[in-house]
């Protein structure tokens, strides 16, 4: 028998637990309360057993660091799984094995796996809790460190028991280091199994298995696996929608506020644009974040989409960020934050690359080693992160938990393309925004294990975390669409492009805020754009320069131009996708690919940035 919290209620999560302990073997059964006593005393044990290392309490008060296995870095999409029951329903774009063979598969790495350590019982919500956009997971895992993120990314703790009732509907989580300890065998600071790693997700019965690694997505079921994959599934048989995309509100100075949804990939800037400081050119527009990195979107009873951010902190990739590049960002990891994977300085604190111009004369590295600026490799890891409380953020927006959710006004979809993509351009109508979402390509980076530095089909920046066939996806989105009176505009950015000696040509941060003006105003039905073959388009004049001094017209339509021959080639790879997505491409998709071709093949006088107004 276990000793279950007195508000426990529900019959169905007793016995699960019960029977998850009976499998895999722990030496003893926690439940989380939540209680930020019970979070320091998780940190003061990740201490002694050398998984944290206190960081300077007056630099950075209540912060730790960890170390991983530098075989345990990243996601591992090459061992995540969507099980469904039919294969064809997987699709092309995930790793699928029969369930009934998964789960004989995992039935046996789960037995005994926690043998020596604690099971920890983590309930969960992904929203605000009660929200009816939220949803509740339960994680049983034998992490420590797994607790503390948790607490941190998620409202975790007791009082979701109380929002389950008897009977509430939750999602179970499991999930284990797969490093099982022998009477006696001492642990070492990163327990993971470096042989063994499997990501699953049982979309019909919406359950979660994680085995062999302790990082980030792979070990913090609520985020990646809960909030995007098996979500995925339940907004597209409810009628909704579970997006990787960050959430923004934008102020203009006459009050009026707009949020907006974006979507980008892995590591593309994604958490500097959700807190995006104005130019000073733009005195009285704020920027305020909702969310940065997952949004769940519903059909309010007016009509309008309505979205929450479901979680509660930010996993956010630490090299590259700084004063300069994310000052509110640095703000919201000055405490009560957890670093992995990132250098620590001799006086305690951390640092990564990019973090200060010139780095510091000497550190220990990522891996534990004396680090020095001429040693030779980088102090961080590529994917080093931070795991840091949302209310930190200075910029937090004033409705960031309201259980209703914002309204959103435009959708954002942009990847990292050194060419071919325009710096910003608006969708003609929903379907072909969809279109231009499908098709999003971004050249790879660290966030998932794999080569860096090509492009890779991206769609919807959903391809590693769609549970369920692509191209059922893409129809879900046509079909939503035709449910919504009025539903947000569609954009497409790319900050990324580079001019023939590799330099980016847009600056890129908080000039972003040029854009994302002239994209508030065209989803409030202002601001004026001219018809290209690929969407609507704004003009050098239709822009808002001032304070950017120097920034030239042609600059501007080297950023904005279209390369038919380029288009030709990328046009190939749409098709290339289409063709792998077959069995269920919406063939809406089909058509407008043949209107783009057709456009683009026009007389170039015809379309290029024509001065025709809408
Ligand atoms: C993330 C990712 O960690 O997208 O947010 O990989
Ligand atoms: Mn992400």
């Amino acid at each position: 028998m276990l000793n279950y919290p007195s508000n426990l209620k529900h019959e169905r999560i007793r016995t699960w637990v019960e029977e998850m302990a009976a499998l895999c073997k722990p030496d003893a059964v926690y439940w989380c309360d939540g209680s930020q006593a019970e979070y320091d005393e998780m940190c003061s044990r990740l201490v002694k057993s050398g998984t944290f290392i206190r960081l300077n309490e007056e630099k950075r008060p209540n912060s730790f660091l960890a170390l991983s296995d530098p075989s345990d870095v990243a996601r591992v999409e090459d061992r995540t799984f969507i099980c469904s029951v039919r294969k064809q329903d997987a699709g092309p774009t995930n790793n699928w094995l029969d369930p009934k063979e998964m789960k004989a598969r995992l039935n046996q790495l789960f037995d005994g796996c926690m043998r020596g350590r604690t099971m920890y019982v983590i309930p969960f919500s992904m929203g605000p809790l009660g929200s009816y956009i939220a949803h509740i997971g339960v994680e049983l895992s034998d992490s420590p460190y797994v607790v503390a993120n948790m607490r941190i990314m998620t409202r975790m703790g007791a009082k979701v028991w109380d929002v389950l009732g008897a009977d509430g509907e939750f999602v179970p989580c499991m999930h284990s280091v797969g490093a099982p300890l022998a009477p006696g065998q001492q642990d070492v600071s990163w327990p993971c199994n470096k042989d063994q790693k499997y990501i699953v997700h049982f979309p019909e019965e919406r359950a979660i298995w994680s085995f062999g690694s302790g990082y980030g997505g792979n070990a913090l079921l609520g985020k990646k696996c809960l909030a995007l994959r098996i979500a995925s599934t339940m907004a597209r048989d409810e009628g909704w929608l579970a997006e990787h995309m960050l959430i923004l509100g934008v102020e203009a100075p006459n009050g009026e506020k707009t949020y907006v949804a974006a979507a980008f990939p892995s590591a593309c800037g994604k958490t500097n644009f959700a807190m995006l400081i104005p130019p000073k050119a733009f005195d009285g527009w704020k920027i305020t974040t909702v969310g940065d990195d997952i949004a769940w979107i519903k059909p309010g009873p007016d009509g309008q989409l309505y979205a929450i951010n479901p979680e509660a902190g930010y996993f956010g990739v630490a090299p590259g960020t700084s004063d300069k590049t994310n000052p509110n960002a640095m703000a919201s990891i000055t405490a009560n934050t957890i670093f992995t994977n990132v250098a620590r300085t001799p006086d305690n604190d951390v640092w990564w690359e990019g973090m200060t111009k010139a780095p510091p004369p000497e550190l220990i590295d990522w891996q534990g080693k004396p680090w020095t600026p001429d040693s030779g490799r980088k102090s961080s890891h590529p994917n080093a992160r931070f795991t840091a409380p949302a209310y930190q953020n200075p910029v937090i927006d004033a409705d960031w938990e309201n259980p209703e959710g914002v309204p959103i006004k435009a959708f954002i979809f942009g990847g990292r393309r050194s060419n071919v993509v325009p710096l910003v351009m608006q969708a003609f109508n929903w379907n072909y925004g969809v279109y231009m979402a499908a098709t999003m390509g971004s050249e790879t980076t660290a966030a998932a294990v794999g080569q860096v530095g090509q492009v890779r089909r991206d769609p919807f920046a959903m391809l590693p975390f769609c549970g369920y066939h692509m191209g059922d996806y893409f129809n879900h989105w046509l079909q939503f669409g035709r449910t919504i009176p009025n539903p947000p505009r569609i954009f497409g950015v790319n900050w990324f492009r580079t001019d023939k000696n590799g330099k980016f040509l847009w600056p890129g941060f908080g000039e972003n805020m040029r854009i994302l003006k002239w994209i508030v105003e065209r989803a409030n039905g202002r601001a004026v754009s001219v018809e290209s073959p690929l969407g609507w388009m704004p003009r050098y004049e239709d822009l808002d320069w001032h304070g950017l001094d120097g920034f030239s017209r042609e600059q501007f339509l080297e950023l904005m131009s279209v390369d038919r021959e380029q288009w030709k080639q990328e046009m190939l790879e749409h098709d290339e996708l289409f063709i792998k997505l077959y069995d269920r491409l919406p063939k809406e998709l089909i058509f407008i690919r043949e209107l783009i071709l057709s456009a683009l093949w026009r007389s170039p006088e015809q379309w290029a940035l024509a001065p025709e107004i809408v």
